[in-house]
């Protein structure tokens, strides 16, 4: 039901794509999928999975409203790195990372996650369209390091297997990690 209204929501993307873009004076092109948030439960299953520790270094790739860094900040201890897009939403992560008091370790950064430098990600978030992770992971492939834990929240890898998978909330989260390199 979640994932149908995601996708239905989906609709409206090109246009507001072409405004946001227009408003921008188009330096950067508009996002490729809507902001929906992940559910709470369904974000801390994620890290669970992820098995997430101050250790680590969160990168959520179009993070919305930051929810998915910032939680990681506050249950785990970790560093978080939010990338989007879309200027409306990284003021408002941006916010959001003040009022929770994890600016300290949480950064919020406009850009395109196609284009980011994730190379220093230990636990990577994902909730964007199967086809959009297709796209993405030559990237990780090649980006991150053996061993870098990559979660999605509805969207799968294709014909790259997952670790595990779990159902919550009506919903599928994925996790692989990324192997040695040959
Ligand atoms: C479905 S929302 C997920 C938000 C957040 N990760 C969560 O799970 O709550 C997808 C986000 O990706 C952003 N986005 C879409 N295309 C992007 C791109 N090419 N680069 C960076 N962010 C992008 C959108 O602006 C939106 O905030």
């Amino acid at each position: 039901m979640q994932r149908r209204k995601f996708l239905a929501g989906l609709g409206a993307l090109s246009l507001s794509g072409l405004v946001g873009a227009q408003e921008r004076g188009a330096a950067l092109r508009g996002p490729d999928v809507i902001f929906v948030p992940t559910p709470n439960e369904v974000v801390a299953t994620m890290l669970r999975m992820a098995a997430v520790t101050n250790k680590d270094t969160v990168y959520d790739l179009g993070c919305g409203d930051g929810r998915i860094v910032i939680t990681a900040a506050q249950k785990y201890g970790a560093r978080g790195v939010g990338i989007d897009i879309d200027p409306e939403r990284v003021a408002e992560a941006t916010e959001n990372v003040a009022k929770a008091g994890v600016a300290d370790r949480v950064k919020i950064i406009r850009g395109d996650l196609f284009e980011a430098d994730i190379s220093a990600a230990t636990v990577v978030t994902l909730y964007l369209l199967t086809d959009l992770n297709l796209k993405l992971r030559p990237k990780l492939l090649r980006d991150l390091k053996p061993g870098t834990r990559v979660v999605s929240h509805a969207f799968s890898m294709g014909d790259w297997a997952p670790e595990r998978t779990a159902e919550v909330s009506g919903t599928t989260v994925y996790l692989w990690r990324i192997p040695p390199r040959k």
